[in-house]
């Protein structure tokens, strides 16, 4: 399956899923990495991977939908069949996301549906909870709220602040995003299957 990757800043979740998919039995093959910011230090990492790279910025389109038709447009013209975003900072048009329903995973450092939204782990921590971690979903219209693909769970400790438990969580978004994936591509290929034998019948 032909996987573009969109981000905005760091790319470490970007580098694990390019890392999974360099083993032959990988499911996904990563075509290309999208950001809407030139200086998102991932898009190097990338190139230097010989992956191809696009840059759009959001701030030269009037519109949400605008930006999303132009992301779309590029999309397209690598022959992406699915989508990854991994600390991809925009929302989506409804039309984007519509579009692209069960072709597209989100990873989330919270256990959603707790902590949508921006900083997610200081939420943890104002809420006193003793457990976080990471959820990939599908992404739908609605922001952090699509079916649950794959969670890892980590300890929230007494003196951690924002940074610690952020990183704690980000050692299993390195472990989960790529198996995540993995399950998820293989159970829809199962799936495809599974239909076209049931058509097979009914035909
Ligand atoms: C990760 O914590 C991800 O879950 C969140 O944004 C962060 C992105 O980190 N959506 P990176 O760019 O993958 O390093």
């Amino acid at each position: 399956t032909k996987v573009a990757i969109l981000i905005s800043g760091r790319g470490s979740n970007m580098k694990s899923l390019i890392q999974a998919a360099k083993d032959s039995d990988y499911p996904a093959e990563i075509i290309g990495v999208f950001s809407n910011r030139a200086d998102a230090a991932g898009l190097d990492y990338a190139k230097e991977h010989g992956i191809q790279t696009a840059v759009i910025s959001h701030k030269d389109f009037d519109s949400r939908e605008a930006f999303c038709d132009a992301l779309d447009a590029q999309l397209e013209a690598w022959g992406t069949e699915f989508i990854c975003l991994a600390g991809y900072m925009r929302i989506h048009s409804n039309a984007f996301a519509e579009k692209w329903l069960g072709k597209m995973l989100n990873i989330h450092p919270s256990l959603l549906p707790l902590f949508k939204g921006l900083k997610p782990q200081q939420q943890a921590l104002d809420a006193g909870v003793k457990v976080s971690g990471a959820t990939v979903h599908e992404v739908t219209p609605e922001l952090d709220a699509g079916p649950s693909v794959m969670q890892g769970v980590v300890p929230v400790l007494e003196d951690d602040d924002a940074d610690s438990l952020a990183a704690r969580i980000l050692t299993v978004e390195h472990e989960i995003y790529p198996k995540a994936l993995k399950y998820f591509l293989e159970k829809r290929r199962n799936t495809d299957q599974n239909l076209a034998a049931q058509q097979t019948l009914i035909w």
